[in-house]
Formats: C-alpha cells, sequence, structure tokens
C-alpha cells in the first residue's frame, strides 16, 4: 500500500505504477538516501522533534537495511515508486512508530534532491580521478617519445613538424580543462537542499545548517523553492561530460587514423583491438570508435535533460524523475571511457620511424625556408612568394625541397646561402621553436612539467577529502 493511501480510495493499476516507478533507476541512490535519512533523525532528535530512542532505533534498523542491501538479501517491492519509499516502508515495517516518525518535517523533494546531489559528488569525484589517469598516461606517453617527430596538420595537409609529444600534451591541456569542468559541477553539486521540505520549508524547528554539516555539504541551499526545483548540478556535470567526450571523440579519431595502413603512425594492442569475423587480416579500432559513438549518447544525455527542465514551473513536477537516468548514464559512460582511453594510450605502440617519414613528405620546412630569407632581410611576404615558387618547382620535379641544389635555391633568390640546408632539417626546425607553448624539444619539456604541476595540484583538490 502507498504511504499516502489516507487519501485514496483507489490504487493506482499495475502498469501506471510500473510507468511511474524510478526505482529501477534511483535504486542505485540507496547508501545516500539512508546517509541523509540518519542526518534528518539525529537532527531531530536534537532539536526534540523526536525522542533520541526514537532516532537510535531509526539509525540501527537504517544501518540493517543498508547492510542487506549492499548483501543482496533486500527485496525491493516493484508497489515501492522509488529508493526513498522503499527503505522508508521497510524500516517502518521493521520498528513501527519509530520509523514512522522519520519523514517529520520532510518531503521526498527535498529528500530526493538530497540524496541525488549526495551521489552526483561521488561520481564527479569519480569522474576527477579518471580523468587524472588519463592525463597521467598522456604525460608518460609524451615523455616516453621525446624524439618523435611527427607531421603536424591544418585542414588535414602536412603543415609544419611537431613533437608527438607536443600532440599528446594538447590533449592533455584539452583534459585539465574539463578536470576544472567537473569540479565546477562538483561545487555546484554540493548544496544542502535538506530542510526545504515540499517547497516551503516547515513548520518545525529543523537545524539545516547541523544537517548540512552531517551530510558534508559546502552550504545549505537558502532558497527553498529553489532547493527543490533546482537540477542545474546535473546540468553542469553533464556538459562538462559532454566536452570530455567531445575532447575524446577528437582523439579517438586521430587514434583511428594513425592505426591506418595509410598512415601507420601507431599499433594499438591486442587488448585494445578486434578482429573480424570473416576477414582474417583484420585488427580494427573497435573501442576508439565506441567512445567516439558514445559521444552522441552522452550528448544525447544532457540535450535531454535540458528540454526536460525547459518550461517547468517551480517548484517540484514529476516530470524532475526523468533527471536520474541520464545524468547516471553520462557519468558511467565518461568514467568508462576514460579508463579504455588511458588503457589504449598505455599500451600502444609507437612507429617513430614511420611519423619521421610523413614528416619529410609535403614541404614541411617551407615555413622555415621562408623565415630562412626574412631572418635576412627579405620582406616575410615577398620570402613567401620565392618559397612558393621553389615548392612549384619541387612540385613538378616530384621532388623535395631538400632535395633541390643551392643553384634552385640561388636561382629564386641570391639571399640563399650553403647554411639553407640547416633550414631544412625537421629536427632543427621543430627545436627552433622555442617560444613558451611551442614545440622545441625545451619547450615541450617546460610544458611537460606544467601539466605536471596541475596534476598534483588536482590531485590535492578539495573533492578528494583530506
Ligand atoms: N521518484 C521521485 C523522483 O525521482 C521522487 C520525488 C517525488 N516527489 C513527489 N512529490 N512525487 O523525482
Amino acid at each position: 500500500m502507498a504511504l499516502w493511501s489516507g487519501r485514496f480510495e483507489e490504487s493506482v493499476s499495475g502498469f501506471t505504477q510500473r510507468f511511474g516507478a524510478s526505482l529501477p533507476i534511483d535504486k542505485e541512490l540507496y547508501a545516500q538516501d539512508i546517509q541523509g535519512s540518519k542526518a534528518h533523525a539525529a537532527m531531530l532528535a536534537a532539536m526534540g522533534v523526536i525522542a533520541q530512542e526514537d532516532a537510535d532505533a531509526i539509525t540501527a534498523a537504517l544501518a540493517d537495511i543498508e547492510q542487506d542491501i549492499e548483501e543482496g538479501r533486500f527485496a525491493f517491492d516493484i508497489d515501492d515508486e522509488d529508493i526513498h519509499m522503499s527503505i522508508e516502508s521497510e524500516l517502518i515495517s521493521r520498528i513501527g512508530d519509530a520509523g514512522a516518525r522519520l519523514h517529520t518535517g520532510r518531503s521526498r523533494n527535498d529528500q530526493v534532491a538530497t540524496d541525488t546531489r549526495l551521489h552526483m559528488k561521488q561520481r564527479a569525484a569519480s569522474l576527477m580521478k579518471a580523468n587524472l589517469r588519463l592525463r597521467e598516461v598522456l604525460a608518460s606517453q609524451a615523455e616516453a617519445h621525446m624524439d618523435v617527430v611527427m607531421p603536424g596538420y591544418t585542414h588535414m595537409q602536412h603543415a609544419q613538424p611537431v613533437l608527438f609529444a607536443h600532440h599528446l600534451l594538447a590533449y592533455a591541456w584539452m583534459f585539465t580543462r574539463d578536470f576544472d569542468r567537473l569540479s565546477m559541477a562538483y561545487e555546484a553539486a554540493d548544496a544542502n537542499p535538506l530542510g526545504a521540505a515540499a517547497l516551503a520549508g516547515t513548520t518545525y524547528p529543523l537545524d539545516r545548517f547541523a544537517t548540512t554539516e552531517a551530510l558534508g555539504f559546502a552550504r545549505p541551499i537558502p532558497n527553498s523553492l529553489d532547493a527543490v526545483s533546482d537540477r542545474d548540478f546535473l546540468l553542469d556535470l553533464m556538459y562538462a561530460a559532454s566536452v570530455s567526450c567531445i575532447h575524446l571523440s577528437r582523439l579517438c579519431e586521430e587514434i583511428i587514423l594513425w592505426s591506418t595502413s595509410e598512415f601507420g603512425f601507431i599499433t594499438l594492442s591486442d587488448a585494445y583491438s578486434t578482429g573480424s569475423s570473416i576477414m582474417p587480416q583484420k585488427k580494427n579500432p573497435d573501442f576508439a570508435e565506441l567512445i567516439r559513438g558514445k559521444t552522441g549518447r552522452v550528448v544525447g544525455d544532457l540535450m535531454a535533460l535540458m528540454m526536460m527542465l525547459k518550461s517547468l514551473p517551480l517548484a517540484y513536477n514529476k516530470d524532475m524523475q526523468e533527471d536520474k537516468e541520464g545524468a547516471l548514464d553520462a557519468a558511467s559512460t565518461l568514467e568508462d571511457c576514460y579508463l579504455c582511453m588511458a588503457g589504449m594510450l598505455e599500451t600502444m605502440t609507437v612507429h617513430k620511424e614511420a611519423m619521421l617519414a610523413q614528416a619529410k613528405k609535403g614541404y614541411l620546412a617551407a615555413t622555415d625556408v621562408a623565415d630562412y630569407l626574412a631572418k635576412r632581410g627579405v620582406p616575410f611576404r615577398k620570402a613567401h612568394e620565392i618559397v612558393g615558387h621553389l615548392v612549384l618547382l619541387c612540385d613538378k620535379r616530384g621532388c623535395d625541397l631538400d632535395d633541390l641544389a643551392l643553384a634552385d635555391f640561388k636561382a629564386e633568390s641570391d639571399v640563399f646561402e650553403a647554411d639553407i640546408v640547416d633550414a631544412l632539417d625537421l629536427r632543427a626546425i621543430v627545436d627552433a621553436r622555442t617560444t613558451y607553448g611551442g614545440t622545441a624539444t625545451t619547450a615541450v619539456a617546460q610544458q611537460l612539467q606544467e601539466v605536471r604541476t596541475r596534476m598534483a595540484g588536482d590531485l590535492a583538490c578539495a573533492a578528494f577529502g583530506s
């Protein structure tokens, strides 16, 4: 029988019962529901609203229920709409009137908001840990491949040579920003709605600051209507997850390209590849493709919640029950994607020679030849044109810039001297880009240091507890 049966003469049909239920999804919040109820009961007793013996009985029974759930002994009743009613009705059936006093001054509206916030704080913290693990792998792989030169691209055309480490660290910074977004989502969730009751607060002398402290929230939410209606913290987390998935999908796309026969820059380990049921030779980068695909799902979760919240009047509306499925899905999907990506990168083989061979194609030295002239007084625009002619000459001859003779260079400009060969050396080209954030070995080493310093700072963040 429903906990509100007093006002009703008929109960809902089996179908509407199932249709209206959120138990299959919010079961996952059981630990937070129990944590919230214990804090509420203790506060009610401290304020003299219920007797201390009742609070003690509630606390002990809730602990037993929690253990039963954890050990798979708890029989969830399909007739319970959600985890809150499931636990409360079990509590009442175990300890009677003491259990029936727990819901004094509380509504499922502030209860569900409290549980969701507590749960999402944990999810955010766990995502932040997985994010750090991925960044650690990127940093270690960058460090291990400081000597690898690859072609840098714009428009997917060879542009200028860069260090592979530099390319990997670009992703490390993208995930660093994602960490910041996740930590902002954590902070958004870190506020206590408990005590807002249904929407207006309550006539009981509740101490909202006491439950805030007991539950480890940073602050109580100052408006009871906002407390039960706000789901922005979920939007924040899902936006952070969406952006991070978009970053992952960009990396996946490159991993997939790099693994082709055309590129041959990397080989993924067998543990992160699959074969074909018909073509014996195939080794497919399935997991990179899957992560790329899951991006659509996580962004979809965010879209669904935004649309659900659009135009909702204050305060609680049943529409809001739809909030948890997507949020939990986005969080677990991103966490799995982080872990999968970390493992995939950690175990890949990097083909240094193949990268270098490609870096030698496509006139990657052209900018540096133009800079050679500009540094010797030729206006850069003129130098650009001169090198354009040289590239055209190479195109016609089917050779590269370093196949040209000094005479060919001189035919375009007599500023060229024998030392032009230095401007054609890929490693020298890379190492000349010493500006802060550039691809020179020295600059990348400094950058790696910064990545690691940021990681150490993030590891010490408040979300991970003291
Ligand atoms: N199952 C509901 C949810 O997840 C709990 C809150 C219900 N409150 C209400 N007044 N019906 O949103």
